[in-house]
């Protein structure tokens, strides 16, 4: 059965960049996929949105209901969202039922802070961006994921590599 493979962890965490790798594997392997990036929504179906949890907890809800449209059409689905708190993750589990996968792309906030892809963390420190998720916005850690993968140790291909061949052979 074809799922959606949900990439939850801090900004900087790596998610976008296993997305694009997971991806490439899932279309070899001849499927059809799509990626739903946190980033991108942000800037079009939900660009009325903001960071409040009200507004976080409202994009995800929009995100899982796209994903449920593109499975129910066949395609795998990869999100890539910070999705920080578990009702939000309680919430993707009602929409998409079995076909929900949650993968923790644990990054430690240290890494994330040092990579800074984006120099948002930098931002913060400067005091330009405020409820940035954690430093100032909360993220609770995943009790029920699936999966998580230790980014510290694991390459961006690796990562992808574990989840493709997890996911599979479940
Ligand atoms: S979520 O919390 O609602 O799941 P989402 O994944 O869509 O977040 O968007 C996170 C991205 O928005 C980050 O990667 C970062 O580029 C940007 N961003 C801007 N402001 C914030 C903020 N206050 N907290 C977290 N991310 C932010």
């Amino acid at each position: 059965m074809n799922k959606c493979i949900w990439l939850l962890g801090l900004s900087g965490a790596g998610k976008s960049s296993i997305s694009l790798e997971l991806k490439q594997i899932l279309i070899s392997s001849g499927l059809k996929c799509l990626i739903l990036d946190g980033d991108l929504l942000r800037k079009g179906i939900n660009s009325n949105l903001g960071f409040s949890e009200a507004d976080r907890f409202e994009n995800i809800r929009r995100a899982a209901e796209l994903a449920k449209l593109f499975l129910e059409e066949g395609y795998w689905v990869i999100v890539a969202m910070i999705t920080p708190m578990e009702a939000m993750r309680e919430n993707n589990r009602q929409i998409l039922q079995n076909q929900y996968v949650e993968v923790f792309v644990n990054t430690p906030l240290e890494i994330c802070i040092e990579r800074d892809p984006k120099g948002l963390y930098q931002k913060v420190k400067q005091l330009e961006i405020q409820y940035f998720t954690g430093i100032d916005s909360p993220f609770e850690i995943p009790k029920h994921a699936h999966l998580t993968v230790d980014t510290a140790y694991l390459s961006i291909e690796e990562s992808a590599k574990l989840i493709f061949n997890q996911v599979i052979e479940n």
